[in-house]
């Protein structure tokens, strides 16, 4: 053994194995972050895969989807063209929006984006009628029908069913799922309490969302 080799010295040794047991335990720990981080990571995106289905799907609640009749709800005094409003209706988390277009039609929707819930806005200025807009994802509904125009929307905007007395004031009276026309959606929830829905609109409704 020439003089460069000399064995390592006792306290030397125990140094040594003092470093490697902290590099054993440093390791251990950056993985079990990794493990940890990467678990976290894969629930986030699992929780936001699910959600994502959940609303395409529609297992959670949407407008139109209770059974019961809404109750009419005074939402303003007057709304004028151009002009748009957010109000809750049916229920107070129903998220929904009325737009009054510039020739005088009043028009109200469930104001939450078909395709992953987002809140949708009316952008006044696009067009000659105006249009509703999700920005998510760049969605676009007709402001006269709710129907999807552009964008990943798999449906159309549900309605609101809205009524101007003759004070000029707004009343919501009742919804219509995606697909459903308004007085389908009326139909379904009024039952032949209304004339109008005597005869089978409120049937025609049903036979319409079963296909
Ligand atoms: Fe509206 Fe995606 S959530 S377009």
């Amino acid at each position: 053994m020439s003089v460069t080799e000399q064995p390592p010295a006792e306290g030397s040794r125990d140094t040594d194995a003092a470093q490697e047991a902290l590099h054993d335990r440093i390791a251990a720990d950056s993985l079990t972050t990794r493990r940890d981080y990467l678990r976290i990571v894969a629930t986030v995106s699992g929780g936001l895969a699910v959600g994502g289905v959940a609303v395409a799907s529609g297992i959670l609640h949407r407008h139109g989807d209770g059974d019961g009749t809404p109750e009419p709800k005074k939402i303003a005094d007057r709304i004028l063209p151009g002009e748009s409003l957010a109000f809750r209706y049916p229920g107070d988390e129903d998220r929904a929006i009325a737009v009054r277009m510039a020739d005088g039609t009043l028009a109200g929707y469930s104001a939450v984006c078909t395709h992953l819930a987002c809140a949708v806005l009316w952008r006044k200025e696009r067009g000659s009628e105006g249009e509703l807009y999700c920005p998510c994802h760049e969605g676009i509904f007709d402001a006269r029908t709710g129907e999807v125009t552009a964008g990943p929307p798999p449906r159309g905007l549900p309605k609101v069913l809205l009524i101007e007395q003759l004070d000029g004031s707004v009343w919501a009276i009742g919804t219509a799922r995606s697909g459903e026309s308004l007085q389908e959606g009326l139909c379904r929830q009024q039952g032949d309490a209304l004339r109008l829905c005597r005869g089978g609109a409120g049937a025609e409704g049903e036979r319409s969302e079963r296909t």
